[in-house]
């Protein structure tokens, strides 16, 4: 029995040998180490240094990583078994019992740790999974302390604060109210790419009301320590934490934010919840904490917004411009051009340019956006205004640095760079480069290019495209009943009213034994207002207003004349003719919709042949030519009588 027994207790041997090198090798990761300040339920301050091997007065007895089901985020997230360090008793105590302890760790930035500690376990028999809670779930936020790392590693704080802002400012202690100064702002400027210290600063200027109690008048400089994202309930928050570098007051030093991203106030605000020290605990509302900021974008402070120029003075008034992306109100006033940019339903930008120097069609402007911290230089190369249209180009941006502003000529300088023909051109290889448009919003009508009376065919890159029939409201004398025998496509510009084009897709053409149209009662489908054309590239474009078209209520379209009779129009989605668009595109992305337009012209339509290609769109509107009329029977009868009357007098006279 001997050797059996030899074996057991050898096997008890290679047991504890493993399970003591397993504590040993327990090592705390590396993203945690460092020296943390954090508070303690009571307020009470607490430091705790983090080691390789030691989390304060406790070591590691065995860790698990949590998997990290994001690829794309640093860090891990730990739960440990650790235990508490016993001091060697003094002579006469007694060793108290050991103390085991699970420590979850939530790695939230490279400042940020969120641990929750569990109470003492005297062993640690029933294993750490058992033991540990958090071995199997991470705890949620509102059962963790946040560690804030003492000695700041640097964090860029364009996740959390980013450009120019004016706030309102309300704490929950003390009494008092919203404090709304102009004064209170945000400035949180980036410098791309450089390696400042003002990537990782942001300046905090709270302004006093004299009557709100708790205002003060005050400029903190705080660094940023990162932001995280993290659920409360059911809402995902963004956290942020920031540090007041001068404070020495450790509570106060740190600071906790929460906001929500992509927040959808019509007033496009931002609200933050601020912590009054280093907890984040008490964050859990966007309308309830310590501190309530609400901040709203303005624009930078520069002394380049007064204007020193005059835009031309026929183009000021109220625009439509419809970028690659988003389509913009343009508001121009004498001096300045302002951009209002919807991004959304909720969100907005708005753009601010103001003349500064001009020659010939070319304007240098300053750009400021609200919210953003730059002030840009621009060129505008303005053509000048032809029907409600303005066609322009804008430069490539540019920046004062210091440098620049220090020399005397430095304006010269700048209108020489920015408005050098040759910044209009951002790649040299792209010469297909088209004017952007500006179009008079509301519109004011002017004769269309194209008239007369025709039927078309279409061609749609899907159904929604194409002209359907549609009942435009109640029509104020009931159709006739009758049984039509052609039905065809319609489109139609005649002299009772010039600058409107008429869109039927099914129209009665058959005429009575008068040769009258049986479908007089007929309404068109689509009633579209000629805004404004031109030629540009050999192309010729036209611009129509649709208050009806739910897709967008302005079009462009670029229209050309296949042959005497023969029209080709290619229809743009929105305002934007696509760069490369032909009149027979409708596959290209952005078109959707081609249209065979053939004279089409009947007896008493009164509605002759028009086509102006646009070639001098600042000729008036009397130089159209009439292609051809349809004889007018009116005439031919003045004619005849006169005939008949010369006969007649003639007769007499004999
Ligand atoms: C740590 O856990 C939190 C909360 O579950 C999670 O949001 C975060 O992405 C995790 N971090 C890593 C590095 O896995
Ligand atoms: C032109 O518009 C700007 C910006 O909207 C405004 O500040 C300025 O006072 C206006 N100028 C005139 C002459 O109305
Ligand atoms: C606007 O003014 C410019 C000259 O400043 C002129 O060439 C152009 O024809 C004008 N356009 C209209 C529509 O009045
Ligand atoms: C311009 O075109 C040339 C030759 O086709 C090419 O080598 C060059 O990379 C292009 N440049 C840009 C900026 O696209």
């Amino acid at each position: 029995m001997a050797p059996v027994r030899w074996k057991v207790s050898a096997l008890a041997l290679t047991l504890v040998c493993v399970m003591g090198s397993a504590a040993g090798q327990c090592t705390i990761p590396t993203d945690f180490h460092g020296d943390y300040y954090w508070m303690q339920n009571d307020g009470s301050d607490t430091n705790t240094v983090i080691n390789q091997n030691l989390w304060g007065d406790l070591s590691c007895i065995s860790i698990k990583m949590h998997e990290n089901s994001l690829s794309n985020v640093e860090g891990v997230n730990a739960t440990m078994l650790m235990k508490k360090i016993q001091e060697t008793p003094k002579p006469g105590e007694t060793t108290s019992s050991a103390c085991y302890l699970c420590v979850d760790v939530l790695y939230r930035t490279k400042n940020i740790l969120q641990v929750r500690r569990s109470g003492c376990f005297t062993s640690m028999e029933t294993g750490f999974q058992r033991m540990c809670p958090g071995y199997d779930k991470l705890p949620s936020v509102d059962q963790v302390k946040t560690y804030f790392l003492q000695n700041l590693k640097t964090v860029n704080c364009i996740t959390t604060f980013e450009g120019v802002y004016q706030f309102t400012y309300e704490v929950a202690w003390g009494g008092g109210g919203i404090c709304d100064n102009l004064d209170s702002q945000v400035k949180a400027c980036q410098d791309p790419g450089s390696a400042y210290v003002d990537n990782e600063v942001f300046f905090m200027t709270y302004a006093r009301c004299w009557d709100v109690q708790t205002s003060m008048s005050q400029t903190i400089r705080y660094q940023c320590m990162g932001s995280w994202f993290a659920m409360v309930g059911q809402t995902g928050y963004t956290f942020a934490a920031i540090a007041d570098t001068v404070e020495k007051d450790r509570r106060e030093k740190f600071k906790c934010l929460l906001t929500l991203k992509n927040q959808k106030s019509a007033d496009n605000t931002i609200r933050w919840i601020m912590s009054r020290f280093a907890k984040c605990d008490r964050l859990n509302s966007l309308y309830d904490g310590p501190v309530r900021l609400v901040l709203r974008r303005i624009p930078p402070r520069s002394v380049f917004i007064t204007p020193q120029c005059n835009l031309p003075r026929n183009i000021s008034g109220e625009w439509y411009t419809q970028g690659i992306q988003f389509k913009s109100k343009v508001i121009i006033n004498d001096t300045h051009i302002k951009y209002f940019t919807r991004k959304n339903e909720f969100e907005y930008e708005e753009t601010y340019l103001s003349c500064q120097q001009t020659l010939g069609t070319r304007y240098l402007m300053t750009k400021v956006i609200v919210g953003k911290c730059e002030t840009d230089f621009v060129c505008y190369d303005i053509i000048p205004r032809h029907h409600g249209i303005v066609r322009y180009r804008v430069g490539k941006p540019s920046r004062l640095t210091d440098d620049e502003m220090a020399q005397a000529n430095f304006m010269q300088r700048k209108f020489r760079e920015t408005c050098s023909w040759m910044s209009f051109t951002f790649n040299r290889n792209d010469t297909d480069w088209k004017y952007e448009v500006l179009i008079l919003d509301p519109p004011s009508p002017v004769t269309c290019p194209i008239g007369g009376r025709y039927k078309f065919d279409q061609w749609a890159n899907g159904m929604l495209e194409k002209y359907a029939t549609r009942i435009r409201g109640v029509t104020d004398r009931p159709r006739v009943q009758v049984d039509c025998r052609i039905i065809i496509s319609e489109m139609k510009s005649c002299s009772q009213d010039r600058s409107r084009i008429e869109v039927d897709a099914e129209y009665c053409e058959a005429v009575d034994y008068r040769g009258r149209p049986i479908g007089e009662y007929d309404e068109p489908d689509h009633i579209m207002t000629c805004v404004g054309f031109w030629m540009e590239d050999m192309r010729s474009y036209l611009i129509t207003y649709d208050e009806e078209d739910a897709i967008s209520k302005f079009r462009c379209w670029v229209y050309e004349r296949v042959s005497w009779t023969e029209m080709q129009l290619s229809r743009s989605q929105t305002a934007r003719c696509q760069r490369g668009q032909r009149s027979s595109d409708f596959q290209m992305e952005g078109t959707g919709l081609m249209m065979y337009l053939s004279e089409n012209e009947r007896l008493f339509d009164d509605c002759p042949q028009r086509f102006d290609p646009g070639i001098n769109p600042y000729s008036k509107a009397t130089v159209i030519y009439v292609l051809s009329a349809a004889p007018s029977l009116f005439s031919a009868i003045v004619i005849i009588n006169t005939a008949i009357c010369v006969t007649i007098s003639s007769l007499l006279l004999l």
